[in-house]
């Protein structure tokens, strides 16, 4: 990184040199290391809105321009040209694999698909309608109460053991999930199925007749998985940064992730998105949602709308878009009312002042549901789907945090606005 500087200067004239960093491509940063030992001040920046946490060679994303780049590979061509088994391998390790690299990746991961006997018997101990997210963050989290030879962190040796391992059990865990909501018995992984076949398999198949995987849905759900596999520092991902960068195990790290993606903000907008698109109904609602969103005094905003770093198309919103056309047609869906809906929704929301205004786009989540729900996924599920395409993600950013010689434990600082400084009053004087 080569430098430049800032030169910042005080109310009483005084001045300091800021050291600006500059990446491969996009905005340069401004270090400021030193700030608060030279000059006795901190930056404030709630919600982190224009502050980068960290470096990472990982994930790039030019919000004006729509830009969603995986280790310097557009997205789009990666949906187009690849599969999730190949990009998780492409996040993880910073290259395309060759044949022989792309094959042993794939036979860890499906020789690592069967669960501890005992974590299986959590299940037995959730409500019925415990929902999916709250299962998901609790199993993996008990990860850690299992796979005790992947705990110490910087023995990078156990780094690849704990990736192939919580990639590989994500979506055993999501199916068991599954299948307690739906009252059916848990179905085993099966190796001689490829990712996306076999958790089609733990999802649907039933033990009281054979289960045929639909190529349509595994296709959907391996370039489902591809888009939603990584998106550099969002709510989530700093999240297990955060939690790993104490030092603590990698699956309480990856949990503490799970749950920050369940909000509706995030990860939950999916879900969020499909129990609105039901509430606004029919299209002749639009008009009256579009403004309670729009309504400061209304606390309903337009789910699956809005980013904070896209200013333009997700281009994951686009991809999924076409995808949903492709995907109902091919399952010979003539009859696409939320679909329909929702791109009506997008027509209206996206000719309003406000939204123009405020550069509000379809964001990732607003037509996946859609796709979701047309393959047989409950709406619950929806966020757990989510998890399970971000793990490689999360698995990524905490391996370049853990191994990165100059990474601390993060612990930002506030602008306190308590009381002063005050002396206890005795029960009796108050
Ligand atoms: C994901 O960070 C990532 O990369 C996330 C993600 C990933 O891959 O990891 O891309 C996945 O989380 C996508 C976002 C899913 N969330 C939703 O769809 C929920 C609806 N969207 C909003 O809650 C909101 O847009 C956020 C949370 C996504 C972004 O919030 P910001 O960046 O803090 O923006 P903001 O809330 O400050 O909004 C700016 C303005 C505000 O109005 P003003 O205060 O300036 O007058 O736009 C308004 C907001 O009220 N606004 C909306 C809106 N989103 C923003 N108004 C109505 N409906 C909306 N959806």
């Amino acid at each position: 990184m080569s430098k430049d500087a800032f030169t910042l200067t005080r109310p009483d004239g005084k001045s300091m040199s800021l050291p600006v960093l500059k990446g491969t491509i996009g905005p340069d940063v401004i270090d400021i290391g030193q700030l608060y030992k030279d000059q006795g001040v901190f930056t404030f920046d709630p919600g982190f809105v224009a502050t980068g946490s960290c470096k990472s060679d990982i994930t790039f994303i030019d919000g004006d321009e729509g830009v969603l780049l995986y280790r310097g590979y557009p997205v789009e061509q990666l949906a187009k040209h690849s599969s999730f088994i190949e990009v998780a391998y492409l996040l993880l390790y910073g290259d395309l694999p060759d044949k022989d690299q792309l094959a042993a990746f794939d036979t860890s991961i499906r020789r690592h698909t069967m669960l501890n006997e005992g974590m299986l018997r959590f299940f037995n101990g959730f409500r019925y309608d415990a929902h999916p997210m709250a299962m998901l963050s609790a199993v993996v989290g008990s990860m850690s109460a299992y796979y005790h030879d992947t705990m110490n962190v910087n023995d990078t040796a156990q780094h690849d053991i704990f990736t192939h391992r919580i990639l590989a059990k994500l979506p055993t865990i999501a199916a068991a999930a599954y299948k307690l909501t739906a009252g059916q018995p848990f179905i085993y992984p099966r190796n001689d199925l490829n990712y996306t076949e076999n958790m089609l398999h733990m999802f649907f198949a039933v033990p009281a007749e054979p289960y045929e995987i639909n190529s349509i849905a595994a296709q959907a759900l391996d370039l489902l998985f591809i888009l939603h596999a990584d998106h550099e520092q969002n709510c989530s991902t700093s999240t297990v940064r955060m939690a790993g960068s104490s030092g603590a195990n990698p699956y309480s790290a990856i949990a503490a992730g799970i749950a920050a993606l369940w909000g509706p903000a995030h990860g939950g907008a999916n879900e969020a998105v499909l129990r609105m698109l039901e509430q606004i109904g029919d299209a002749k609602n639009i008009p009256k949602f579009v403004a309670r969103a729009k309504d400061k005094s209304d606390p309903f905003r337009l789910m699956g709308f809005g980013h904070r770093v896209y200013k333009n198309f997700d281009p994951r919103a686009t991809i999924i878009r076409e995808m949903c056309h492709k995907v109902l047609a091919q399952m010979g869906r003539t009859d696409t009312p939320l679909l329909d809906l929702a791109i009506k929704l997008e027509e209206f929301a996206l000719k309003d002042e406000y939204f123009i205004e405020k550069d509000l786009y379809p964001n990732v989540d607003f037509y996946s549901g859609i796709i979701y729900k047309a393959l047989g996924i409950p709406t619950s599920m929806f966020t757990v789907m989510f998890a399970i395409g971000r793990t490689v993600g999360w698995v990524a950013h905490w391996r370049e945090m853990i191994t990165d010689p100059a990474a601390r434990i993060s612990r930002p600082r506030q602008l306190y606005t308590g009381p002063k400084n005050r002396d206890y009053v005795a029960l009796e004087k108050r």
